[in-house]
C-alpha cells in the first residue's frame, strides 16, 4: 500500500471515515491505490469495474478483510442499471442516508489503442462519462471527481524562441488541442462535468492526470505506459524500444500523487462546480534521460535501446504547472519522481522475483 504523509490522513480523515463513496475503474492501477487509501480512511467503497483493464485481485483482499466496507459490482460504465446500483448508499449506510463521492477513473486508457479503436475509445470515455455523471445526479452524489488527463493539451507549446520554447508548462487557461481519439474522449469527459454541474448542479472536479506511474501498473500489454514497460524489459534483460528520437519530454508523476489529489479534491469545502486543475509533478524529463535512469536502477546501465519511429498521436512535450491544483484545492507533489521510480522498481523486481518461483 502506497504511504501518504500522516498529517494529511490525519486530516482528511473526518472528510471519508464511514461515508459511502464509489469508484469507477476501482480495480485498475490508479484506482486500486486510490481504494486501498480510501479504506484506510476508514470509508464504505464500492467499486464498478468491467476487468477490461484490471484484476480484481486487490479488491477480492479488501473484501476478505471487510465484507462490510467494499463492495464489488462487476459492470461496465456503460450499464445505467449497475451504476444505479453502485451508486446507492451502501447498504451499510442505508440508514443514515448518507451521500457519496464519486470518483470517476474508469476509462478505456492508452492513446495507441483509441487510434486502433476509436469508436469503443469515444464510447466508453465519453458516453461511458455522461452516465457516470447522470447516476451521479440521480443519485444526489455529493461530488464527482473526474480522472482527465493531460493529452488534452496536444502539441500546445510555450514561446517560439528562448530557452523554454517549446517546452513550457500548460496552463489550465491553454486552449486543448487534442491530437488522439483518447484524448478527444478524455476532454469532451471535462466538459460533462462543467455541464452536469451547470445543468444539474451536481459538484464536479476534473484531474488532468499528467503521465502516471507506480507499482501495479499493467506492463504486459501492447498499450503499457512506458515507465512499466522498460521496467519489465530491463529487468528481463532486454532492450526496450524508444518511439522517435527520444527527446520527447513528459511530467511523469507518481500515483500517490494521484491519489492525494482525488481525496483533497473529494474533502475540499469548496463549491465546486467543473473546474478543471492539472495534477503532475511540475518537472519534465525526456525519454533518452528517463531511460538511463530506469536502466542504471535496473543493473544494465549499457543496455542499448532500440529506436523506432515515433508513434502516432504522440505529444512532443508535455509538463504540468500545479498552481491552479495548489489553490483550488491544496494539492502539492509528495512523491518526487526517483522516489516514486524507487518505489516501483522495488514492485517490479519483487513480482519478476516471485513468478520466477
Ligand atoms: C498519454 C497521456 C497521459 C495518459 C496516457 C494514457 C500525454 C502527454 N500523456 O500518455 O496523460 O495518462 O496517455 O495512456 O498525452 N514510449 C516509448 N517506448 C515504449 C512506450 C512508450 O518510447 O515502449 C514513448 C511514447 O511514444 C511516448 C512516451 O513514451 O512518447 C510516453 O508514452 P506512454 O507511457 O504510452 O504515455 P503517453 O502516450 O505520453
Amino acid at each position: 500500500m502506497l504511504k501518504l504523509p500522516g498529517d494529511l490522513v490525519q486530516r482528511l480523515r473526518p472528510s471519508f471515515e464511514g461515508k459511502s463513496v464509489c469508484v469507477t475503474g476501482g480495480c485498475g492501477f490508479i484506482g486500486g491505490h486510490l481504494v486501498d487509501a480510501l479504506f484506510g480512511l476508514g470509508a464504505r467503497v464500492t467499486v464498478i469495474d468491467d476487468l477490461s483493464n484490471s484484476t480484481p485481485q486487490n479488491t477480492a483482499d479488501l473484501i476478505d478483510l471487510d465484507p462490510d466496507r467494499v463492495r464489488f459490482i462487476h459492470a461496465s460504465i456503460l450499464d445505467e442499471a449497475a451504476l444505479e446500483a453502485a451508486m446507492l448508499p451502501h447498504p451499510s449506510t442505508a440508514a443514515a442516508g448518507s451521500s457519496q463521492f464519486v470518483f470517476h477513473l474508469a476509462a478505456m486508457s492508452s492513446v495507441p489503442r483509441s487510434i486502433a479503436e476509436p469508436e469503443r475509445s469515444l464510447e466508453v470515455n465519453t458516453i461511458g462519462t455522461m452516465r457516470v455523471a447522470h447516476a451521479a445526479h440521480k443519485a444526489r452524489a455529493k461530488r464527482v471527481i473526474y480522472s482527465a488527463s493531460s493529452s488534452a493539451y496536444g502539441d500546445i507549446t510555450g514561446p517560439d524562441s528562448g530557452p523554454n520554447a517549446g517546452k513550457q508548462s500548460k496552463l489550465e487557461s491553454m486552449v486543448p488541442a487534442p491530437l488522439s481519439p483518447y484524448a478527444v474522449g478524455k476532454l469532451s469527459g471535462e466538459h460533462i462535468m462543467r455541464a452536469w454541474a451547470a445543468s444539474y448542479g451536481l459538484s464536479t472536479v476534473s484531474l488532468r492526470y499528467f503521465n502516471i506511474f507506480g507499482p501495479r501498473q499493467p506492463a504486459d500489454s501492447p498499450y503499457s505506459a512506458v515507465i512499466a514497460v522498460f521496467a519489465k524489459k530491463l529487468l528481463a534483460g532486454e532492450p526496450p524500444t524508444i518511439f522517435g528520437d527520444g527527446s520527447q519530454s513528459r511530467d511523469f508523476t507518481f500515483v500517490s500523487n494521484a491519489v492525494l489529489a482525488n481525496l483533497l479534491a473529494a474533502a475540499s469545502p469548496r463549491a465546486l462546480a467543473g473546474e478543471v486543475v492539472n495534477i503532475g509533478s511540475g518537472r519534465a524529463i525526456d525519454l533518452n534521460e528517463l531511460y538511463r535512469h530506469v536502466a542504471r536502477m535496473c543493473g544494465v546501465p549499457h543496455m542499448e535501446a532500440v529506436y523506432q519511429p515515433a508513434r502516432p498521436g504522440d505529444v512532443k512535450h508535455s509538463l504540468a504547472d500545479i498552481h491552479a491544483a495548489s489553490d483550488l484545492i491544496g494539492y502539492h507533489c509528495i512523491t518526487p519522481l526517483e522516489a516514486g521510480l524507487d518505489d516501483t522498481l522495488a514492485w517490479y523486481r519483487q513480482i519478476y522475483a516471485d513468478q520466477r518461483g
